[in-house]
């Protein structure tokens, strides 16, 4: 016991004299004393040959050494540990730091900011809607009732808990609900994401960005919705673009057009973008159906209107030049890094 006593005793000197000042002397304090082979064990193993009758308070000593060297090792890791944190004063500070990245605008972003602009710039403001919408703003007061065959033009993503909700297949269903709140006249641009049960290709994506506009006041007529149409194409493409309508169909609006502009590519020569005709669609527009002004509760023999709606994707990808609609959703680094700038 006594043996015993003295072991105890010279240890504890030992540690409190220890230096620790790093994760080597650290580790090596903890080998040598709380180690599997280390010092607290060995004297654990000596219990062995203490007479029985001071077992007890030899176990009480021990078990006292124990806590005392796992309280000065507790000790040492939390002074190693701040110390790692504290600045390195020898550190060379004429070395080069680590590179930061820096962001840059989504290629969709810049787009759909520019044509915002554009318009806002001829007296029109954004209104937006939600993207989950009800069948009445998606279809019916557009002139698309149950059954009408134009709703397969596009294919819906309908929302199980309730049939009457679904993802909005364009923005028109916020033109509807801007025209509802009927405060005339009306000159708006709803900029947003909408979502199409497609096949996803180079071409098309189950969710794509819409810019659609509205013009509503009296005396509206398809030479304003040429004229401002018009303007649009030469801010965002430049003077030298050709523009040419075409008669279409849309359920909403009477007459109905579709707008090319000459490939920008092959300047109107024929290329494999333009399908060799020198032209690509850009956007759909007409005056506004007065079924869909009565809908929206506004006198539609007072009161006339144009709308026009485009993909915000395909104006990027001729703009940049960009052959596959699925690198705007992919996150790549590489591929976005490039639009460093606005336009
Ligand atoms: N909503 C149509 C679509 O998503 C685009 C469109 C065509 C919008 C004509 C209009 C319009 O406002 O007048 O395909």
């Amino acid at each position: 016991m006594n043996d015993l006593m003295t072991q105890i005793e010279q240890n504890k000197k030992e540690i409190e004299s220890s230096v620790v000042t790093n994760k080597e002397e650290l580790e090596a304090f903890r080998i040598k004393y709380l180690g599997t082979k280390g010092i607290v064990k060995a004297i654990m193993g000596e219990m062995k040959n203490v007479p029985v009758e001071q077992k007890k308070d030899a176990g009480q000593l021990l078990n006292e050494f124990k806590i005392f060297t796992e309280a000065a090792f507790e000790n040492f890791s939390n002074a190693v540990e701040s110390k790692a944190d504290q600045i390195d004063f020898n550190m060379d500070l004429s070395l080069p730091g680590q590179p930061i990245n820096i962001g840059a605008r989504h290629p969709i972003s810049i787009v759909h900011n520019k044509i915002i602009s554009i318009f806002q710039r001829l007296g029109f403001s954004v209104a937006e809607g939600p993207e989950i919408e009800d069948d009445w703003h998606n279809f019916t007061a557009l002139n698309l009732p149950e059954n009408h065959p134009a709703r397969d033009m596009q294919d819906t993503f309908y929302i199980s808990q309730n049939p009457d909700w679904l993802l909005r297949t364009h923005t028109s269903s916020a033109q509807i609900r801007a025209m509802e709140k009927g405060e005339l006249p009306l000159r708006i641009i709803c900029p947003g994401r909408v979502y199409r049960n497609e096949t996803i290709s180079a071409r098309a994506h189950c969710f794509f960005n819409q810019v659609e506009g509205l013009y509503i006041a009296e005396n509206v007529s398809f030479a304003d919705l040429k004229q401002t149409l018009y303007f649009f194409v030469k801010e965002m493409f430049g003077e030298n673009v050709k523009v040419r309508f075409r008669p279409s169909y849309f359920p909403f609006t009477e007459p109905s057009a579709e707008m090319d502009i000459s490939c920008l590519i092959c300047g109107g020569e024929g290329c494999s973008v333009c399908k060799r005709t020198g032209w690509v669609e850009i956007l759909g527009c007409g005056m506004v159906h007065p079924s869909v002004l009565d809908n929206c509760g506004i006198d539609s023999k007072k009161y006339t209107g144009f709308a026009f709606g485009m993909g915000i994707e395909r104006i990027t990808m001729l703009t940049y030049q960009v052959k596959d609609l699925r690198l705007f959703s992919e996150n790549d680094v590489r591929f976005l890094k490039q639009f460093t700038s606005a336009i």
